[in-house]
């Protein structure tokens, strides 16, 4: 576990059994060379005492506002700032509400509500308050608020019922941050161009050729790309989302020939391009100065001249070293079509797109893709676009 070395990490431990494994995972943290601060809830430190935290943090263990005999505050905000990442382990079905709510009458809440750093939640529960909907449902709204939630294994659980709610053992805790870690320096001082969301070919100056993609799938992966470490160049066609956060420089274009220019700027320094635009086939070969208007002639025929394709002009240019992937999105023969595009582009990865599957495509938050390359296919189950762009970029990476 190379990847927690000099690491700032806030361990919050709330009210439940498994708090005494959190002694465990605050030992594996230390040895792995991180440096530890417990918060912990007023009910955490019935489960366990914090003695033997502070002891094995090597820091006094924070759990009120104020030091009662001197009125010393500690502030949630700098501990906030200082950490790298903070770990709720065990989380009880109270703090995850708390969290979701924000409900922030303890030190770990407001420390929560602070953190700039990502943040882990390891449930335990007893697996009635696990299945139960309210947990489902906080659990829901904090993943979608970027929560990391490292889910809970079904075993005995202190009732001595068996079922889902076993906090996630230490080890694989101080795993799942370890890889995290290593992931967020994967694409260290790599450069990625990305093209998103749909291109627009005038008609007329009120009128276009366009079609239903969001630009979700290609922001997700500018968002994720930068999280890793890059530094990305985003081709965006008319999409309603916000720029990314973190280093990506957003370029916002309306048409097919627009992207082509912005990507011909930008390729030749990328390390890694990733094609996930729905570009425009067509375009009106004489898009109007004026409005058509209906009154003043017949039923107008359009005539159409082809865009050209960005995706296969790139790669007839393509070095040694440089990685370019494209999307497919078919409806059917979807395989044999994809790899076709594969070869024909010159790709050396195509992320097939389902759109027989509900919650895939166009305009979802979610996706479920097959990553193909000349030797491999790897199924990705439906999830959330942040998360499928996580695995397109573990993909890549490999390859690199
Ligand atoms: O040929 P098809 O449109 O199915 O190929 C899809 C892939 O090619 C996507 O990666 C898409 O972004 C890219 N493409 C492109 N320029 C076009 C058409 C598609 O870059 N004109």
């Amino acid at each position: 576990m190379t990847n927690l070395k000099g690491k700032h990490i806030i361990l919050g431990i709330s009210g439940g059994i498994a708090a005494y494994k959190s002694a465990m995972l605050l030992r594996l943290f230390v040895k792995a060379g991180a440096e530890v601060q417990v918060v912990m809830t007023p009910n955490g430190k019935e489960f366990i005492t914090p003695v033997t935290l502070s002891a094995l943090s090597g820091k006094p263990v924070i759990s009120e506002f104020f030091t009662a005999n001197t009125g010393e505050w500690h502030s949630h905000v700098d501990l906030g700032l200082w950490a790298d990442a903070m770990v709720i382990a065990p989380a009880t079905a109270s703090t995850l509400a708390k969290m979701a709510t924000g409900v922030a009458d303890n030190m770990l809440i407001t420390t929560y509500l602070s953190a700039k750093a990502p943040v882990f939640v390891a449930p335990a529960m007893d697996l009635d308050m696990m299945a139960h909907p309210t947990t489902t449902r906080n659990l829901a709204t904090l993943k979608a608020d970027g929560v990391h939630i490292i889910e809970p294994a079904t075993g005995e659980l202190a009732s001595h019922l068996t079922g889902r709610g076993r906090m996630e053992e230490p080890e694989k805790i101080a795993e799942a941050l370890d890889a995290f870690f290593g992931r967020q320096q994967s694409l260290r001082g790599r450069k990625v161009l990305i093209t998103a969301g749909p291109t627009y070919e005038r008609i007329d100056p009120v009128r276009f050729i366009g079609n239903f993609s969001s630009g979700k799938m290609g922001y997700a992966l500018a968002a994720e790309a930068a999280r890793r470490g890059a530094s990305v160049v985003l081709v965006s066609g008319p999409s309603a989302l916000p720029d990314p956060a973190g280093d990506v420089t957003t370029i916002r274009i309306e048409s097919a020939r627009e992207m082509l220019a912005a990507c011909e700027e930008h390729f030749a320094d990328s390390d890694i391009t990733i094609m996930s635009a729905a570009v425009a086939d067509y375009a009106p070969a004489h898009p109007r100065d004026r409005k058509i208007k209906r009154e003043h002639e017949d039923v107008p025929v359009m005539e159409l001249v082809k865009n050209p394709d960005i995706a296969a002009t790139l790669g007839a240019r393509k070095r040694p070293g440089q990685i370019l992937t494209g999307f497919a999105l078919e409806t059917d023969n979807e395989m044999a079509n994809a790899r076709q595009k594969l070869a024909k582009k010159n790709l050396d990865m195509i992320v097939l797109n389902s759109l027989a599957d509900k919650g895939a495509g166009f305009g979802t938050d979610t996706n479920k893709v097959s990553i193909i390359t000349t030797d491999t296919v790897t199924e990705v189950p439906l999830k959330s676009k942040t998360e499928v762009a996580g695995d397109i970029l573990d993909r890549i990476t490999e390859l690199l």
